[in-house]
């Protein structure tokens, strides 16, 4: 059956990788996450946010990633390790719902929450987890852009001096930090990167000063980075090319995420990354196929182009391929 995060975290933390949590809200992208992670031999999260249970139905979900262990066996895979986790919770009813309904992890995000709030909250969302043996993620700092409904325009960092007390108080499993990533495609304006000798877009780097305080804190704690989308140019190219208006779309570069998955974080989440692949293999077929009306030969292409991003994420980036 599904698993929890626990012993996936921990081998990452030791083994110097990071566990892919890719969002899914159908059935095409739930296929493209287990072909690539079993392709590869890779532990996967499979992320539900609250927006994709109301888009696909949380009784589909429950048995689409149900299904996606005996998917994975089909393919293969002798003991697959897949965890089916809510991204973004934000109250205790949600998670204690998805609890309900099968999950086999959860986050409580009170980021936005004066800090006892969050405390008072996450461990309230723990206490009831663990009953059930469910791994809970919790968060620390507030990432630019719009999470969880709130939206902020900076970066409110991590605090190093917050994070001890913070996973001592609430027994979490997992803690997300704010190190400068953030949700979506345009997590830079351009005037905030430099440009190299070819007149490519530099990215302020992240703040890997504030996760080595943080390590210094929690040593071996598992630490997870959202919003750790590269937004591909290529992408973004044949998405404009073929009639899309995507302005300023600018990512983590990947070396900054391979960095980061051989410190002690082990969950690199990654959603804009899949939406971009999917619609420019979308656009593409659309451009050059005026004819085509079978929505298996528009989708089946972007959830093969889909499949080629994840493995290229597991094997060049995460370095979670091999790991089960
Ligand atoms: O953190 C947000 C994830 O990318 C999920 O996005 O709320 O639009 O489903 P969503
Ligand atoms: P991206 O928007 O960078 O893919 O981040 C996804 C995420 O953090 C989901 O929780
Ligand atoms: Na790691
Ligand atoms: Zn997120």
């Amino acid at each position: 059956g599904l698993v929890n995060s626990r012993d996936l975290f921990t081998k990452a933390v030791k083994g110097g990788y990071a566990i892919p949590a890719f969002n899914f809200n159908n059935m095409e992208q739930m296929q493209a996450i287990i072909q690539a992670t079993v392709e590869t031999n890779s532990p996967v999260i499979l992320q539900v946010s609250s927006g994709a249970r109301k888009y696909a139905n949380q009784t589909l979900l429950r048995y689409m990633a149900q299904g996606a262990v005996e998917y994975a066996k089909e393919l293969g895979c002798k003991n697959p390790q897949i965890v089916l986790h809510l991204d973004h919770g934000d109250s205790f009813e949600l998670c204690k719902s998805c609890i309900e309904m099968g999950f086999s992890s959860v986050m409580i995000d009170g980021s936005h929450l004066p800090y006892d709030e969050n405390v008072a909250l996450t461990r309230k969302v723990v206490d009831y987890a663990h009953q059930y043996d469910v791994t809970v993620e919790g968060e620390l700092g507030v990432l630019a852009g719009v999470e969880d409904e709130v939206s902020a325009e900076h970066h409110t960092y991590t605090e190093p001096d917050q994070v001890e007390d913070f996973v001592k108080k609430t027994g979490v499993d997992s803690l997300a930090i704010s190190i400068g990533t953030s949700h979506g495609a345009n997590k830079f304006t351009p005037e905030q990167c430099k440009r190299d000798a070819n007149g490519i877009l530099i990215p302020p780097p992240l703040r890997f000063d504030i996760l080595e305080e943080i390590e210094k804190r929690i040593p071996g704690f598992p630490i997870v980075l959202h919003g750790s989308s590269s937004v591909p140019q290529d992408k973004v190219a044949i998405i404009n090319k073929y009639g899309g208006a995507l302005k300023d779309a600018i990512g983590i570069p990947e070396d900054q995420l391979r960095r980061a998955a051989k410190s002690a974080v082990c969950k690199i989440n990654i959603d804009s990354d899949g939406r971009l692949a999917m619609t420019a293999a979308v656009r593409e077929v659309f451009a050059n196929k005026p004819a085509e009306f079978d929505p298996r030969k528009y989708l089946g292409p972007a959830r093969d182009a889909l499949k080629e991003l994840y493995k290229h994420k597991i094997v060049n980036v995460l370095g979670s391929n091999d790991k089960i």
